[in-house]
């Protein structure tokens, strides 16, 4: 307990930086003015806006420099869109839309239709001015592109927004590679990333090793973020994010990753504490009933607890020590290329909560199934697991 000191408390404005202990016993002396408050509803409210809607002016760069508008004008039908993993808000759809879609009176293989679902603002992620010629003018990209989906309650890729769960359809490498400013080289190295994957380095250091895109729930109470623990609060990669790879007008320095941004007015930094209250408060999805066998799933966690090792850094009810320290790049069974590439060179252990939601696994996505997972701890780590703990281990893992 004596080593927490990369926290920040719970729904902490940006500004504050003291520690958890600190926080609690102390508050609000030890935090001086800016004692944690509860971010209102008002404030989770108009974070929800920001993370959906919000481009923060990168219509600069994806229209005036990728040309992303002309491209998609052109040659992106909703057929394109759709395998490429774009997702389509039926809420933001009117009643008559919605039902020819149903109906199948939507030509899925114009770009005209593109053009409609972007002027009508139900393309998630993306958003578009479209002319009265129906031409798109300008193009931009927000949060919920990578970290949304939909529930497909209408058809495939078509339904209700499900914000904080990562678009693992959504393939950014091929959508950026379509731009005609790039290069043949850069092509092949967005080519080769696949669907779920981005590289948020590749543009600074030019090396080539994507990860998957995580989960944007579950973060509440966690004051370590990105696989590598970066930042000490969300808003830290949301910056980094919102200027560097979104390339939204505003400012990011960090001296350990070389990089200095700075340019005004600043469109991101007054919209981060709102966007941080409403990524907290993302709850991570529970299990779907009948998902996971209970019984086999409390065999499980006695293994999770004892032979395997696992809660020794998978600990409390976020399942990650991560408040509490980073783990050296030797103690993972992982690849460490990425962690290399980072501020801290260091693994942050992953939460665990709703981790039956997103396959693959691992920063890389290098281990298909949670059996995967499991076989590689168990391997790596000696610990000489039976086939039916495995099998158990995984129930639980389901169960988080
Ligand atoms: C092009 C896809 C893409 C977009 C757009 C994007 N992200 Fe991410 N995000 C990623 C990837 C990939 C990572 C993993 C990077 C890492 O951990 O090193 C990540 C990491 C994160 C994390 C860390 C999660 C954790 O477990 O610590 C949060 C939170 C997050 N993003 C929120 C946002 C917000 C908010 C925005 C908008 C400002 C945004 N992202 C825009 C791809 C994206
Ligand atoms: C020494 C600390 C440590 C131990 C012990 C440990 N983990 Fe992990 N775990 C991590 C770290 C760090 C990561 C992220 C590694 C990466 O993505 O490259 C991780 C990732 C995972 C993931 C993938 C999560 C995701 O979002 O993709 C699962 C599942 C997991 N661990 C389960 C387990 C199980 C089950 C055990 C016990 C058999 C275990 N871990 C033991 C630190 C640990």
């Amino acid at each position: 307990m004596a080593t927490i000191s990369r926290a920040a408390p719970i729904g902490a404005r940006l500004a504050v930086r003291c520690g958890f202990v600190a926080a609690v016993i102390l508050a609000p002396l030890a935090c001086g003015e800016s004692s944690p408050t509860r971010p209102s509803p008002q404030e989770i409210a108009s974070g929800k806006q920001i993370f959906r809607f919000d481009t923060y002016g990168d219509e600069k760069f994806w229209t005036d420099t990728l040309h992303m508008n002309t491209v998609i004008q052109n040659n992106v039908d909703p057929t394109t869109a759709f395998a490429v993993g774009l997702k389509v808000d039926a809420d933001t759809l009117p009643a008559a839309v919605l039902q020819a879609i149903q109906a199948g009176q939507v030509d899925l293989h114009s770009p005209a239709t593109t053009v409609l679902l972007l002027k009508l603002g139900a393309v998630v992620g993306v958003k578009a001015t479209v002319d009265s010629n129906n031409n798109i003018t300008r193009l931009g990209i927000t949060c919920a592109l990578c970290h949304s989906t939909v529930d497909n309650r209408i058809a495939p890729g078509i339904g209700s927004r499900l914000d904080g769960w990562p678009n693992r359809d959504l393939n950014p490498g091929a959508i950026i590679a379509l731009s005609p400013a790039l290069s043949a080289a850069q092509r092949a190295v967005y080519n080769s990333w696949g669907a779920g994957k981005y590289d948020p380095r590749f543009n600074f250091d030019g090396q080539n090793g994507p990860t998957v895109i995580p989960p944007a729930y579950g973060l509440a109470g966690i004051h370590s973020v990105t696989f590598t623990g970066d930042g000490q609060q969300v808003a830290y990669w949301n910056q980094y994010v919102a200027v560097t790879q979104m390339h939204g007008l505003g400012s990011f320095s960090d001296p350990r990753l070389g990089i200095n941004i700075v340019q005004s007015p600043d469109s991101v930094a007054p919209k981060l504490p709102a966007l941080q209250a409403y990524q907290l408060s993302l709850a991570a999805p529970a299990p779907p009933a009948g998902s996971f066998d209970a019984t086999a799933a409390a065999r499980g966690k006695q293994i999770f607890d004892g032979q395997g090792k696992c809660s020794t850094c998978h600990a409390g009810p976020t399942f990650t020590d991560a408040n509490e320290r980073l783990h050296q790049l030797s103690e993972i069974p992982t690849d460490s290329a990425y962690a290399l590439r980072t501020a801290t060179k260091m693994w942050r252990t992953s939460p665990l909560r709703g981790v039956w939601q997103h396959p693959p696994y691992f920063h890389d996505g290098s281990a298909a199934t949670l059996l995967d997972v499991v076989n590689r701890y168990d391997s790596a780590k000696g610990l000489s697991l039976s086939d039916q703990q495995k099998a158990d281990l995984v129930q639980y893992l389901l169960s988080l």
